[in-house]
């Protein structure tokens, strides 16, 4: 069975009281997720004004991401599909307030509140769809769209992911870009297989408002404490500035002329075949029939 969770279950089923329980108290995903949380709330690159902000924790889980935004001193609203993360978050008496709910349905919350948002391993799920109905693209847009409304113009979204190939993160960035926010993609430690981590950074905002995408890490062969890196390039791709389409070429339908028909009726006639005697009317264009 593929060790892809998305692949085996929709998510409130997957995340069982069971399996919620299992994530929260396994101290490696515990480090792994608050490491995450805070490069993302690093990426938001708030405002160092001491005011605590009003953010979102999309597909908050039991809770783990959540807790970063709380010892930063902000408040959060926590998003999920899972009764049972949400119970455990509950028991943990988590800060941030919770809300029952499948973001690929929308958001639902208030125009421009929200100061910015981060989502730690959880928007790959929305590309996974148990029934026909529930189509990823149109899933990808409610939740891009309703994102894009509740964030004040200028915030920031930071959303951690694990995409299963680079199909699945086209059509992330895509809907992301559709729903129009600016951004892209900060690839942290690109060449490494196990440190490397995707974080889609997007701006709400006119175009005016400053689009330049934060650095990747482990862009110059510092190493991640999860596993030693050397990169040399940078791993900051910016979706505004990846190739474009080329634009398709003009095909023009140019006959073959007199000469090459004439020939090819001599080929088929050596060959046996029964062809049409040579006239002037040969090769010629014809006029086109209505
Ligand atoms: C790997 S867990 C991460 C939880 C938390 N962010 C953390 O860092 O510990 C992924 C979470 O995304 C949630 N999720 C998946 N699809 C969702 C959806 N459509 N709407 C809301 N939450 C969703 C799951 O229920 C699960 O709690």
């Amino acid at each position: 069975m593929s060790s892809r969770p998305e692949l085996q279950a929709p998510p409130e089923f997957f995340y069982n009281d069971t399996e919620a329980r299992k994530y929260t108290t396994s101290s490696r995903i515990i480090e792994i997720q608050a490491k995450l949380s805070e490069r993302a709330l690093e990426l938001l690159a708030l405002p160092d004004d001491g005011v605590p902000k009003i953010l979102l924790d999309i597909g908050c889980g039991s809770g783990l991401s959540g807790e970063t935004l709380s010892e930063s001193g902000h408040h959060w609203i926590g998003l999920d599909i899972s009764q049972s993360m949400l119970d455990i978050a509950l028991e943990r008496e988590t800060e941030g307030d919770l809300l029952l709910s499948d973001v690929g349905q929308g958001l639902g919350l208030r125009h421009g509140v929200i100061d910015g948002a981060i989502s730690i391993s959880a928007i790959q799920w929305l590309c996974n769809a148990d029934k026909t109905v529930n189509n990823p693209r149109l899933r990808l847009k409610s939740f891009f769209s309703s994102l894009y409304r509740c964030l004040t113009r200028g915030a920031r979204a930071a959303l951690q992911l694990y995409p299963e190939n680079q199909a699945q993160l086209e059509m992330i960035t895509t809907a992301a870009m559709a729903a129009g926010f600016a951004g892209g993609l900060v690839v942290d430690y690109p060449h490494s297989t196990r440190a490397k981590k995707y974080f889609l950074c997007l701006i709400c905002g006119p175009p005016s408002i400053t689009t330049t995408l934060p650095k990747a890490k482990g862009e110059h062969g510092e190493s991640c404490s999860e596993e030693g890196s050397s990169d040399e390039d940078d791993g900051t791709v910016n979706v505004a500035e990846r190739r474009r389409p080329r634009k398709k070429q003009k095909i023009t339908k140019k006959g073959k002329g007199r000469e090459w028909l004439l020939k090819k009726k001599e080929q088929m006639r050596r060959k046996g075949h029964t062809v049409p005697p040579d006239t002037r009317y040969t090769g010629r264009k014809r006029k086109t029939r209505f």
